[in-house]
């Protein structure tokens, strides 16, 4: 008999009055049942969370790194048994769910390297003016209130740490909604933060169905929301309120360039294999995963066949085993959307050159050339294991195609050319670009986020930490300068 999990309440465990059953993508069998809060429990996560924000915001800078330092020992400690739960629970591939720990680990303490150095402040000299004179501005940065973290399945424990621990290192008290399907790995950091110091109430973790999310949102002593998910409830969230801030990391379809300069047989190898593992890893289930390759003529043709060998030997099946690459996706449904995408691309005229196959809730890493702009699969985020190619002419033809997307998250360019990687930071319209590499290269301590219909803000520890304070400033008078 499976145990039912208890959630994270202002700090401490307790339980609801209903049950969310979660199962395995890939068995479909039941590995874990989470308790679910009920109305007055969210009330009073809610209530405890703005009734302790200003002693958080003053909680000694060494408290709050130390708990976060302790957080990521304790990851280090479980990880192999949190890499297993991510995998049961999202059917990631245990390697990929390994090295998720691992971010998980780097995120949380970052964030206590931040804690450490963030807000001391910034002297500014006021006397440049006759009306300034003996005066001084000195800038601190000081939370906005409470955050509401919403996250996805895709990444069901790191994509909670970069909610929750910029949040604490920021002083900021947090209520984190982790993915219904997936809730169990974020429940995990509830455990560890439960061992540490923190003022009860300065966190907790309540796995609320989606459709019961809109009180949170609303409700106007959670003046911050960031958000990781789908563009249409990104927005929907944003379009509800106008008057909050709202941090949206939502889709892409990220792009990998591979310039004409970039044409050794040697390049060509390590571009494709690359290409092959990122567009597939998570079953494509990643924001940044690859999903066009836009290739110059001049190394299209030696290009193709390698990207298509080297998505054939990725290796699919049960994503507990360790030599597995692509697991099923996170559901049947998912993967039925996935195929009829292919299907409506390949009915309209796309060259299929492998994959195009679906089984249950696994679908075959699939590669597709000449696919019309008007399909969906040339439009919209896949969120799957499928890769297009397009040939361009040269550089400016590659990069205007990149743009040639609502999305702009991730870019990545294979070329050898430093003037090229300059070239490419300036035009592509999206928030990062990534030279000689695949657009999926995402370090948890840099900037990360889009523009266009890929979001606003920014994530990554600091950047985050930045997104959920203000600038408040001291001015000092009479002063001798
Ligand atoms: C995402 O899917 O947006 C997250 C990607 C990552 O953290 O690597």
């Amino acid at each position: 008999m499976i145990p039912t999990r208890a959630f994270w309440l202002a700090g401490r465990a307790a339980s609801g009055e209903k049950t969310l059953a979660i199962s395995s993508p890939w068995t479909g069998r039941l590995i874990g049942k989470v308790s679910v809060p009920t109305d007055e429990q969210v009330e009073e996560a809610v209530a405890s969370a703005y009734a302790v924000r200003d002693e958080f915001a003053a909680t000694p800078a060494y408290v709050r790194a130390a708990a976060l330092d302790h957080v990521s020992k304790r990851l280090v400690e479980r990880s192999e048994e949190i890499a297993q739960l991510i995998s049961a629970e999202n059917g990631k591939p245990i390697k990929w769910a390994r090295g998720e720990v691992g971010r998980a680990v780097s995120v949380f303490r970052f964030a206590a390297e931040e804690t450490r150095r963030f807000n001391s402040g910034e002297a500014q000299r006021l006397d440049t003016d006759t009306g300034g004179q003996g005066r001084l501005a000195l800038t601190r940065r000081f939370p906005k209130g409470v955050v509401l973290g919403i996250t996805p399945f895709n990444f069901p424990l790191n994509q909670c740490a970069h909610k929750v621990a910029p949040a604490i290192a920021a002083g900021a008290p947090i209520i984190l909604k982790p993915a219904p399907n997936t809730p169990l790995s974020g429940l995990i950091i509830g455990d560890l933060l439960a061992e540490t110091d923190l003022p009860a109430g300065s966190w907790s973790i309540l796995p609320v169905a989606n459709d019961r999310m809109s009180g949170l949102v609303q409700d106007e002593r959670l003046p911050v929301i960031s958000f990781t998910g789908s563009e249409r409830v990104g927005y929907a969230i944003m379009d509800s309120v106008p008057r909050k801030h709202c941090t949206l990391e939502l889709g892409g379809n990220g792009a990998a360039v591979v310039l004409a300069d970039f044409a050794s047989d040697e390049d060509l190898d390590w571009a494709a294999k690359r290409i092959a593992v990122f567009s597939n890893y998570q079953g494509g289930q990643s924001c940044i995963s690859v999903q066009r390759v836009i290739a110059d003529a001049a190394v299209y043709d030696r290009l193709l066949p390698r990207i298509v060998a080297a998505v054939e030997s990725q290796v699919t099946g049960d994503p507990s085993d360790d030599r597995t690459d692509v697991g099923p996706l996170v559901s049947e449904d998912a993967a039925c959307r996935v195929e009829s995408w292919v299907d409506e691309a390949v009915g309209s005229g796309a060259t299929l050159y492998t994959g195009g196959k679906r089984e249950g809730a696994s679908y075959a890493p699939t590669v597709l050339a000449d696919v019309p702009a008007d399909t969906t699969l040339a439009c919209e985020e896949v969120f799957g294991p499928v890769l297009t190619v397009l040939k361009v002419s040269g550089e400016a033809e590659a990069f205007a195609a990149v743009n040639d997307s609502k999305y702009g998250l991730q870019t990545g360019v294979f070329t050898r050319d430093l003037q090229a990687a300059f070239r490419a930071h300036r035009a592509l319209e999206v928030g990062g670009v990534v030279i000689g590499d695949v657009p999926s290269y995402r370090a948890d301590q840099m900037p990360y986020g889009g523009v266009k219909q890929s979001g606003v803000g920014r994530e990554g520890v600091k950047f985050a930490m930045m997104d959920y304070t203000y600038e408040r400033v001291l001015v000092l008078t009479d002063l001798a300068l």
